[in-house]
């Protein structure tokens, strides 16, 4: 694997991969690499012929009350990991080779409507730092096909609107959560709880698990479903931010006759904000 650092080492490197030709599929990361990221990087694998990945803890994408400085940074065990999947080239740049004149001053992307519900309702910015992340990666690597997990569903859907809506020819995957084995979504995050936390922490995905329950034996009152699991959530001792049954393509919420189904759901757990959904299919 090689690993570099500007934009213009790596430039070098994939012009050489595309004139023989080969297609480049690029998987962004934030670090601190398990095995979601990993399964990414195998997919990406089937997908292209060279598979770049990017590690850049984005600081834009951070408001000032978030996580930034805490970021868990692990760069030579994400380094060891990648090199044994035969990732071909790993880019780590600094924050002043992706932002020369400070994030705050550089041009951003910014998707309307999506971004202002669910987790941007809180988040403030943070969808705009994640665009102008990945549309600056798109154009950087100029890549086939980029690979995303489905963790992160409100992100994912933000991506796929900006590239249609920007034109941006490459193609975008999305990758199914992987899960801890007593359900709990992987996520880098989770390293931030104490043991105690750790042990309750499953309750987000039972959760999703009973309210699918409920939709698929026929319960459509969406709101009072919602209600109801938001209380349990509190009951175990999870400040919940929101849970909703929404219509899966649209990102809106659930109306009687709605098939394809995603609930969504983001809660504290001590100061661990996490994240999860699970996908409802209507007969
Ligand atoms: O999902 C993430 O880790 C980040 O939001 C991403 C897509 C790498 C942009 O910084």
């Amino acid at each position: 694997m090689i690993v570099v650092h500007t934009i213009k080492e790596l430039q070098d490197h994939l012009n050489e991969h595309r004139k023989s030709a080969r297609s480049i599929c690029l998987v962004p990361t934030m670090g601190n690499l398990h095995a979601g990221h990993l399964q990414l990087v195998s997919s990406a694998q089937q997908h292209a012929d060279v598979v770049v990945v990017s590690l850049f803890v984005n600081p834009t994408q951070f408001s000032a009350n978030e996580d930034l400085g805490n970021y868990p940074r692990t760069l030579q065990d994400d380094i060891d990991k990648l090199s044994s999947l035969n990732t071909d080239i790993l880019f780590a740049p600094s924050i002043a080779e992706i932002y020369p004149l400070g994030g705050d001053n550089t041009t951003h992307v910014h998707v309307p409507g999506l971004t202002d519900i669910l987790c941007g309702a809180t988040r403030n910015g943070h969808f705009d730092g994640v665009t102008t992340i990945v549309c600056k990666l798109f154009n950087m690597t100029r890549a086939d096909v980029a690979i995303f997990g489905e963790k992160d569903f409100q992100q994912l859907a933000v991506i796929r609107r900006m590239v249609r809506d920007l034109n941006i020819p490459i193609n975008i995957i999305g990758e199914a959560i992987v899960r801890e084995a007593d359900g709990l979504a992987m996520s880098s995050r989770n390293g931030y709880l104490s043991k105690l936390e750790r042990k309750t922490a499953p309750v987000l995905y039972k959760t999703l698990l009973s309210v699918k329950q409920d939709v698929l034996n026929g319960q459509n009152d969406f709101e009072t479903i919602e209600a109801h699991a938001k209380s349990e959530l509190a009951q175990q001792g999870f400040k919940p931010d929101y849970l909703h049954v929404f219509q899966r393509d649209q990102l809106r919420p659930a109306v009687l006759g709605d098939k394809e189904l995603v609930i969504l759901v983001a809660a504290f757990l001590g100061n661990t904000r996490l994240i999860d959904n699970l996908n409802v299919n209507i007969a």
